[in-house]
């Protein structure tokens, strides 16, 4: 059997064959069919792509029916089981898991880039004091674009590779530095002593102590989160990340959008969105009218629901573990049993059984990261961190791949016919 596709366009009665290729078909195959030589072809309409692939990709794979994801071909859970941030990010952007110099080499180089600017630090020292450290973050990220020139240099594979360093490395001091300007706290500078997320620890949280003090069991579950995070192939951030790039402009400006992107509440700023949810119910005895209240459409079960997972999402079953052993070390956080209670009877539940609704990875990542200590506004920045590794890596692939052009997708025009103009004085 031919891979391919026969079309019959009834307009005309004409037979088109189609190839399909890896279980898709070209968009621009069906420019051919035509009802007359000056329309412009058969389209496609996809709002919110929910059928259309953008790119060819090598870095990332889901399976949302059977809850399957893995990074350049290893499952997630043994990545959070095994492996470390750091290391699965240079998986991520490299294609391959390092050899003991290639780790040694990009830890050094992680660890020699987390210093910032010292105007950087004076720029965010100028944000309102109750700016939230999301935009504080996605600004600072655009605004890294007027101090490293080169980085306009994509096509300079040792220019990316600066950028990529600089990037992965400074993202913590950032974050680090809009959750103390937020608290009103003097920021702390780079301890190269300390693991990438003990660092991070490290500049959020050390007061008037020489040497702070990092809890092994909270920065081996950051650096689990920060796994779980790293990537999530065409997500809405990374769509934006690869969109801007694609008009060649600098990584730095292009990570700004994906930042921007992934602050909404339907994207990283869902963390944040559930636990505000929680709080509102307030008790385990209101679950049950809160669940009513979302079935009859009044708001949405935050954290539950996935545009392709329909099935557990396999971030929230790690994610469920590393809770347990974070409440170990900093006591149950009391919303927990709300969620719990919620999680129980949403899954027993048919209006989401039968729209295949189940709980994604922000519903108990905020319950760690307010029991670690975070304030809800510093979440969606929690996201960003680890997440720049999958954006670097998708932007990169996107630059490389010969296929790939400035995106602009087509529209369906519906609007008024041509019309003339009428002078203000003659309109009714
Ligand atoms: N609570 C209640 N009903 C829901 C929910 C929810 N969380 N999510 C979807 N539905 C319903 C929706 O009302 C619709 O019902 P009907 O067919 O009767 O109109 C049906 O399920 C399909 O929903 P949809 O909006 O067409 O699904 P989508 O694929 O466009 O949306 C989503 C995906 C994640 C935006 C959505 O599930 C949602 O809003 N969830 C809550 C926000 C959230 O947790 N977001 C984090 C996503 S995971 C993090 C990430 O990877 O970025």
């Amino acid at each position: 059997m031919p891979d391919t596709l026969t079309i019959t366009d009834n307009r005309t009665g004409k037979l088109y064959e189609i190839p399909i290729t890896d279980g898709a078909i070209r968009a621009t195959d069906l420019r051919q069919i035509k009802v007359t030589k000056e329309d412009q072809g058969l389209g496609t309409y996809d709002p919110a792509f929910m059928n259309t692939a953008s790119c060819r990709s090598r870095i990332t794979y889901i399976d949302g029916d059977k809850g399957i994801l893995e990074y350049r071909g290893y499952p997630i859970e043994q990545l959070a089981e095994q492996s470390t941030y750091l290391e699965t990010a240079y998986l991520i952007i490299f294609g391959q898991l390092p050899t003991e110099g290639q780790l040694r080499e990009w830890t050094k180089q992680i660890t020699l880039h987390t210093m910032l600017h010292e105007n950087i630090k004076k720029l965010m020292e100028g944000f309102q004091y109750d700016a939230h450290p999301m935009s504080v973050f996605l600004s600072t990220v655009g605004a890294f674009s007027t101090f490293y020139a080169d980085a306009k240099k994509i096509f300079d594979e040792e220019s990316r590779k600066k950028q990529i360093h600089r990037l992965i490395a400074k993202v913590p001091t950032i974050a680090a530095y809009a959750y103390r300007h937020s608290i009103g706290r003097p920021y702390n500078y780079p301890d190269n002593d300390l693991s990438f997320t003990g660092n991070f620890l490290n500049m959020l949280f050390r007061m008037t102590e020489l040497k702070y003090q990092v809890s092994p069991v909270l920065e081996r579950a950051l650096d689990v989160l920060f796994i779980l995070h790293a990537d999530h192939e065409q997500n809405c951030s990374t769509n934006a990340m690869r969109g801007i790039g694609s008009s060649h402009v600098d990584p730095y400006s292009a990570m700004a959008g994906a930042a921007a992107a992934l602050f909404g509440p339907l994207h990283g700023g869902a963390n944040e969105a559930v636990l505000r949810m929680l709080a509102e119910i307030g008790t385990v005895q209101n679950v049950p009218g809160f669940i009513k209240r979302v079935k009859a459409g009044e708001g949405r079960l935050m954290g539950f629901g996935h545009r392709v997972y329909k099935s557990y999402d396999p971030r929230a079953k790690i994610i469920k573990q590393t809770a347990d052993q974070v409440f170990e070390v900093t006591g149950k956080n009391p919303l927990l049993d709300i969620a719990l209670e919620l999680e129980r009877i949403a899954l027993e539940d048919e209006y989401f059984v039968t729209r295949r609704l189940y709980p994604n990875v922000d519903f108990y990542s905020g319950l760690i990261y307010q029991a670690m200590g975070f304030p809800v506004t510093m979440f969606p920045v929690l996201f960003a961190i680890p997440r720049t590794s999958g954006w670097i890596a998708q932007w990169e692939e996107m630059l490389l791949d010969p296929e790939q052009k400035i995106a602009r997708p087509r529209q369906v025009y519906i609007g008024a016919t041509r019309r003339d103009y009428i002078p203000l004085s003659k309109r009714t």
